[in-house]
């Protein structure tokens, strides 16, 4: 039951290939989060095929967002706002949320914010966590993005560091490709590591000379590509578990030493992580257990809500309303968007 003083953000995300629609009543409770996922229509190519994935959402948005407000038990009359992404991602994919919204926004006369995409990402973890308030220290590792963030609070982010090359779920997806796991590689690199020894390839792990916070993943997948080839040449058969599990551990490896070294530095005790890859286990696994060694609180999204969502973008709306924060129905699609920017 909706309450006259109750915030309901409609909240809409179409950044990549998930077509998705979510109700949030004040910021952190999910009244609905309906995803229709393309990755079915991608994988046959390997990877997402922008047009392709801009058509679909055309199909799929108003049918996802009508199934948000039913699943939610609202209409549209009881939104208050309307919270969309607006980048970064694919520009035309972008650009079917942003029109849905835009026009919600001018046929009802509700306010329009648009949303950053990260921020949408690192603000999955209030759903859950009723307790987590900024701040703290977070770790965004998608398909695109992979940032060292310190949520100073809520929308106000510095960003200590952030990939040089490939995105750490990007590495997953290359590496899996390469060992022919196909696409999307990170579940089930995450799946086959299980089986492998960790220890078994000694893979670099990269640092960026002068930048602590800093990542970069494409020597790693240059290592892993050189392994399976020299491998293929000498004809030894190889152990793709093994493959899986070493390249994993080095990925994660890094992710923690660098992460734990800013919660160290900036000493809020908090630490969360974000973003498709936060969904890993053994990630999950390994942050779980440093964090208990150093007394630091440890926070994560249920794997639904670490994969592009809506929920994440109507909790980041929200706080983005409450705040004052509205778009002009000037928003456009902005595919290189940096968090802090508007
Ligand atoms: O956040 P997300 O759904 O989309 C972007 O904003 O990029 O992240 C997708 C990425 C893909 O690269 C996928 O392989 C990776 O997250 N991923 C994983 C796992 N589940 C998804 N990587 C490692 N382990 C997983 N369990
Ligand atoms: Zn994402």
């Amino acid at each position: 039951m909706e309450r006259k003083e109750d915030i309901l953000i409609l909240a809409v995300e179409s950044s990549c290939d998930e077509t998705a629609a979510a109700v949030v009543r004040n910021g952190r409770e999910m009244l609905s989060n309906v995803i229709s996922s393309q990755i079915a229509l991608h994988t046959i190519y390997g990877g997402v095929v922008p047009e392709i994935a801009s058509r679909k959402h055309i199909e799929k948005i108003n049918q996802v967002i009508e199934e948000a407000l039913v699943k939610a038990g609202v209409e549209l009359e009881d939104i208050t706002a309307i919270a969309v992404t607006y980048g970064p991602g694919l520009v035309g994919a972008l650009l079917v949320g942003v029109s849905a919204a835009k026009s919600i926004s001018f046929a009802t006369g509700k306010p329009l914010i648009g949303v950053h995409h990260i921020e949408g990402h690192i603000s999955a973890n209030f759903i859950e966590n009723k307790e987590l308030e900024p701040p703290f220290v977070c770790l965004v590792v998608s398909g695109g993005h992979t940032h060292l963030v310190v949520v100073r609070d809520y929308g106000v982010y510095e960003i200590l560091g952030c990939t040089r090359d490939d995105a750490a779920g990007e590495a997953f997806d290359k590496v899996a490709r390469a060992i022919g796991l196909g696409y999307p590689g990170g579940p089930k690199i995450d799946k086959l590591s299980k089986e492998g020894n960790p220890q078994a390839i000694s893979f670099p792990r990269a640092k960026v000379d002068g930048a602590a916070y800093d990542f970069s993943f494409s020597g790693l997948k240059s290592a892993v590509l050189n392994y399976l080839n020299s491998c293929e040449m000498k004809g030894i058969e190889i152990n793709k578990a093994d493959v899986a599990a070493s390249f994993q551990k080095a990925v994660i490896d890094v992710l923690v030493e660098h992460a734990l070294l800013a919660v160290q530095e900036y000493g809020f005790q908090k630490f969360a992580i974000a973003g498709g890859v936060a969904s890993n286990s053994s990630l999950r696994a390994a942050f779980e257990a440093e964090c208990a060694k150093k007394n630091i609180a440890f926070y994560y999204p249920s794997p639904i809500l670490c994969t592009d969502n809506a929920a994440m973008i109507g909790t980041a709306g929200y706080y983005e309303y409450i705040k004052g924060v509205r778009s002009g129905y000037d928003l456009n699609a902005v595919p290189n968007l940096r968090l802090g920017e508007r």
